[in-house]
């Protein structure tokens, strides 16, 4: 008998679309799948006003084929410059949905980011008061603390007094790739919320590292050990409301990554709900992926699950993804987990 499951369209809470022709080239792999999609904004130079946002929401539209149903929720940069009554009104114009927090040098273009908490508090503060949620890349910068150690740190050092200074402050722990990340997330209330990556669910560091150096699977936060995984494991398919999808799927020319200093991002938006379906069929816990994937992003941030649905169906033969996107910047290679996925998305 033919196995499949119809879910609502999902959402990707945390998406690189790019831009120029990246995103041209990138787009439509997320706009086939997903219905809406929070979009990062680390262009260079970053999106840090409402304007820019627009602008860029404009560029993004254009690059959607005709007919798909996609919708871009686009984000601010924060930076210790940001004006809040710039966000305030960029948020009331239904321009922006979220704003993203990134530690200055913590990952992939975030040079302009913030370097001293206490600046950027009246804007939290201001967030707080107009229920605009702030997206957080939690890791800390400090070149003394070890790289696997940096999500786990940054609970400690930044994201706790953030949230006890601004406790109204609605907060996404974005990627998170700890079992440190999945317990703070628990304990933190109804104002916490994380998204987890596809990618995350199955790698550790040793697909990284073992057997010489994988590219394409590098990417910040860097994926840590198996206890970790397992943890993001059981979370992403508890059904908990806390947790939802966003695969950052996070597109570098392959002349980028596999080079002497590769760039950091893992490029799933085209396998992404294969590649789900098989994880939870694995956990044994298909019926929790809708409310990973459709419904528990929606529901934090105040939205209705999209009305259209995505179904998955299971073949006898194993799915073939395309190796590599080509687009106008360069070929882009798809994440290739190492297993066959037999699921099938339509
Ligand atoms: C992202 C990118 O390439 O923009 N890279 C990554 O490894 N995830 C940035 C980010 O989300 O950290
Ligand atoms: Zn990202």
């Amino acid at each position: 008998m033919t196995q499949s499951i119809t879910i609502r369209r999902p959402d990707d809470w945390h998406l690189h679309l790019r831009d120029g022709a990246m995103l041209q080239g990138i787009a439509p792999e997320s706009a086939r799948h997903f219905g809406r999609a929070i979009i990062m904004p680390n262009l260079v130079p970053p999106v840090v006003t409402g304007a820019q946002a627009a602008a860029y929401r404009e560029r993004i539209m254009a690059a959607i084929p005709a007919g798909a149903d996609f919708k871009p929720l686009m984000t601010c940069y924060l930076t210790e410059d940001t004006d809040a009554n710039d966000l305030a009104q960029a948020h009331a114009d239904g321009i922006i949905t979220a704003v993203k927090l990134y530690p200055a040098g913590a990952t992939t273009n975030s040079a302009s980011g913030v370097t001293d908490f206490d600046k950027v508090r009246p804007v939290l503060e201001k967030m707080a008061e107009i229920g605009l949620p702030l997206c957080v890349h939690g890791e800390v910068t400090d070149p003394a603390i070890d790289i696997f150690d940096r999500e786990a740190v940054f609970i400690d050092r930044v994201l706790d007094p953030i949230r006890k200074a601004t406790p109204g402050l609605r907060v996404i722990m974005e990627h998170i790739t700890t079992k440190n990340g999945v317990d703070y997330v628990r304990s933190g209330g109804d104002n916490l919320g994380a998204t987890i990556t596809t990618h995350h669910l199955i790698i550790n560091r040793n697909h990284i590292l073992v057997g010489g150096i994988k590219p394409h699977y590098y990417c910040l936060p860097v994926a840590k050990r198996e206890e970790h995984r397992i943890a993001l494991r059981e979370a992403a398919t508890s059904g908990e409301a806390s947790f939802f999808l966003g695969t950052d799927s996070a597109p570098h020319a392959d002349a980028a990554k596999e080079s002497a200093c590769g760039c950091a991002g893992c490029f799933t938006a085209t396998n992404t709900m294969s590649l789900l379906a098989h994880v939870f069929e694995e956990d044994g816990a298909l019926d929790k992926l809708e409310a990973f994937a459709s419904l528990n992003g929606p529901a934090f941030y105040g939205l209705k699950p999209n009305d259209a649905t995505l179904t998955l169906t299971k073949q006898d033969a194993p799915v073939e993804f395309a190796d590599k996107i080509v687009t106008g910047a360069g070929p882009v290679t798809v994440f290739q987990p190492g297993f066959p996925v037999f699921w099938a998305a339509s």
